[in-house]
């Protein structure tokens, strides 16, 4: 018998049509604008996000601060003489943010038998060719002391260094800047200074930086690190955290005033990641500041995204000492918000504001919203918020507070939180949910119910918890999880009107200095690598549209049935309706695309497709791009465009129209 394919292809394509699921998107009745701020970023000093991570200072313990002075440092000598290296603290008040020194006496000490090494953060990655500058401060009465500095990689040879006499002679502290280049690469490499002379020298901020830092800036950032968030486009930056807000006490709050001005008067303190987990203990965690609220200002300028600090409230952790400040010792707290919106916004004949100017950033930063206090609760928290609300309100009508619900994302603590912060007119409440990617899955409709005025929603920290693997391993950001929380994502762009940030966390972490995981983006010495949730981010945030459109499927959002969750947008700079469809089950499925009440502008639509058959892939430094977007083109057509959504998928769909 003689087969007419081409009618058997009609009318398969017929009986597929018509068995498919219909999603339909009136693309002319919008029901609220996407903010530009939707998809952001939450960056937090934890698993050597900062010092280790996007500061590419390459020297741990700089300034001998660390709670042993010489963490970081080996001093070998060659023959050992007692007190030749000594650790000075100079007890002075006009260096009580940087006492420590490090005092070292030459006997006629040639070179190679006075050595100091420091072993960087988990190793130092070293470029073959790079420029690498050296700096350090200095005091010596001495002349002719030379200093022969070297880059050494794991088998004890030098890759690049130079040599620097230093000029003696002078009253008072100095500073010693020379620059060389690597001759050869290393992923753990360390760095050695060897002193040869006769006398005394006193060293402090013995400092090394690779020269390609981002935007080429001296004493600034890794350029690998930060091109990751900049390709995100994030719409916003929440820093410092998190938890290292609180403090684990409130001596060890983060303080934003201690973070800005000259490095060497910035005063470091213990990162509590450095003791939060018995099991994963890092002694030599340290915030040194070098990366402060200045730089977090300027980072979030080059970026394009809005700066979103987050301050003390007057409370520490509560898991761990939860100290409270009394209500009427709280003024110093607010006046440091208060003097946060001076010193970011603040013209430069104000206090705040010339500070600012004098760093180099004459123009304001524009900030347009500050949190107040990181996973606080309770009674006392909502006192102390009150207190904020006013303060900042009575000077800054305009400015926009974000308020914590918490730990937890339901249960007794957020309820209250929840509803007297509604009552407060708290412009933002922010929400935090670490579950299983089962919960986002379930969730995906969470908004749906939400009031549509009064306050806002900050999705401020989320991430998808699987199974951990092996023991003590990391947990991974599978595509399981990733998959999920696209799905639950659907449901925040649905909710738009109500959710106006949302950013995943913890946002990095060091393969060898981590502490919390699962994480946005894993990094080494040299290497970084996205997660499959990284490209989840990434997608919405780089197609979050202009409009929210509605979706429907059987006169109901598409959110769970047969596994498929959907959401749409419109973007009218692009003039494209862009629709989101994730299927979260191993079987494929073909749906058909109604686009009401607009025309198409062309027979095709790209699509960025992440899909994998095994949902419990993850991405990893050898293999960094096993589940990525996939770009490719469809048909499209007026009436019943036909989309097949692989098994395991999360599709943005971006179609063209009039
Ligand atoms: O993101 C890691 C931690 O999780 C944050 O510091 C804290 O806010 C939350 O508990």
């Amino acid at each position: 018998m003689k087969i007419n394919f081409s009618f058997l292809l009609i009318l398969t394509g017929f009986c597929v049509y018509a068995q498919n699921r219909t999603i339909s998107i009136r693309v002319n009745e919008p029901v609220a604008d996407v903010q530009p701020t939707m998809y952001g970023v939450f960056f937090e000093d934890i698993n050597f996000g900062a010092d280790g991570g996007i500061y590419a200072e390459l020297i741990k313990n700089r300034s001998f601060e660390f709670t042993k002075p010489l963490m970081g440092w080996k001093v070998e000598q060659k023959p050992f003489r007692e007190g030749a290296v000594m650790v000075i603290n100079r007890q002075e008040k006009e260096h009580s943010s940087n006492p420590r020194f490090l005092r070292v006496k030459l006997e006629n000490t040639p070179k190679d038998a006075l050595v100091m090494t420091n072993e960087g953060f988990r190793g130092m990655g070293i470029k073959q060719g790079l420029r690498y500058d050296f700096s350090m401060m200095y005091r010596t009465s001495a002349s002719g002391i030379k200093m022969h500095i070297d880059l050494v990689n794991q088998s004890g040879q030098k890759i690049g260094g130079t040599v620097v006499t230093v000029q003696g002679g002078k009253d008072g502290w100095q500073k010693q800047e020379v620059s060389f280049n690597a001759t050869a690469g290393e992923p753990k490499g360390k760095f050695s200074i060897s002193i040869e002379g006769n006398g005394i020298i006193d060293l402090d901020m013995i400092s090394l930086f690779p020269s390609d830092t981002w935007k080429g800036r001296p004493g600034g950032m890794r350029a690998d690190m930060i091109q990751m968030l900049a390709d995100m486009k994030p719409g916003f930056i929440r820093f410092p955290g998190g938890c290292i807000v609180e403090g684990f006490n409130l001596e060890n709050r983060y303080q934003w005033k201690k973070t800005i001005g000259p490095l060497e008067d910035r005063e470091l303190i213990i990162n509590r990641w450095n003791i939060e987990f018995a099991h994963k203990p890092a002694p030599d965690y340290f915030q040194t500041f070098g990366l402060g609220f200045f730089e977090y200002f300027q980072l979030a300028e080059d970026i394009g995204a809005e700066p979103l600090p987050i301050l003390n409230c007057g409370m520490a952790c509560q898991f761990n000492s939860a100290e409270v400040t009394p209500l009427d010792q709280l003024d110093p707290f607010v006046q440091d918000a208060l003097d946060l919106i001076e010193f970011a916004n603040g013209d430069v004949n104000t206090t705040w504001g010339r500070k600012r100017a004098e760093m180099g950033h004459a123009a304001p930063f524009n900030l347009k919203f500050m949190g107040v206090g990181n996973e606080n609760w309770g009674p006392q928290y909502l006192e102390r918020l009150e207190v904020f609300k006013n303060a900042i309100r009575q000077k800054y009508p305009d400015f926009k507070i974000v308020g914590s619900s918490g730990t937890d994302p339901n249960g007794e603590r957020f309820d209250l939180l929840n509803t007297s912060m509604r009552k407060m007119g708290i412009d933002l409440i922010d929400e935090h949910f670490y579950r299983k990617p089962s919960w986002f899955l379930e969730n995906a409709q969470r908004y749906d119910s939400y009031p549509r005025t009064g306050s806002k929603i900050f999705a401020g920290e989320y991430a998808g918890h699987d199974e951990r693997v092996p023991a003590g391993g990391p947990t991974k950001n599978n595509w399981r999880a990733a998959m999920a929380e696209a799905a639950f994502l659907t449901g925040v762009e649905r909710n738009a009107e109500v959710v106006q940030l949302a950013s995943y966390a913890p946002l990095f972490a060091h393969v060898d200095g981590w502490q919390w995981s699962p994480d946005l983006i894993w990094v080494d010495n040299l290497r970084v690598y996205g997660t499959p949730s990284y490209h989840v981010q990434k997608l919405f945030s780089l197609n979050k549209g202009t409009k929210v459109l509605p979706v429907q499927s059987n006169n109901d959002v598409l959110a769970g049935q047969d596994s498929l969750y959907a959401s749409a947008v419109f973007d009218a700079d692009r003039k494209e309706v862009i629709i989101k469809l994730v299927n979260a089950k191993p079987q494929p499925e073909a749906v058909n695309l109604n686009l009401e009440g607009i025309k198409l502008n062309a027979k095709e639509a790209t699509v960025s497709v992440m899909a994998n058959a095994n949902d419990l892939l993850s991405n990893s430094l050898e293999n960094p791009f096993a589940v990525v977007p996939v770009e490719s083109s469809f048909p499209v057509k007026a009436k019943g465009t036909v989309y097949y959504s692989p098994g395991y998928s999360f599709s943005v769909i971006r179609i063209p129209v009039k």
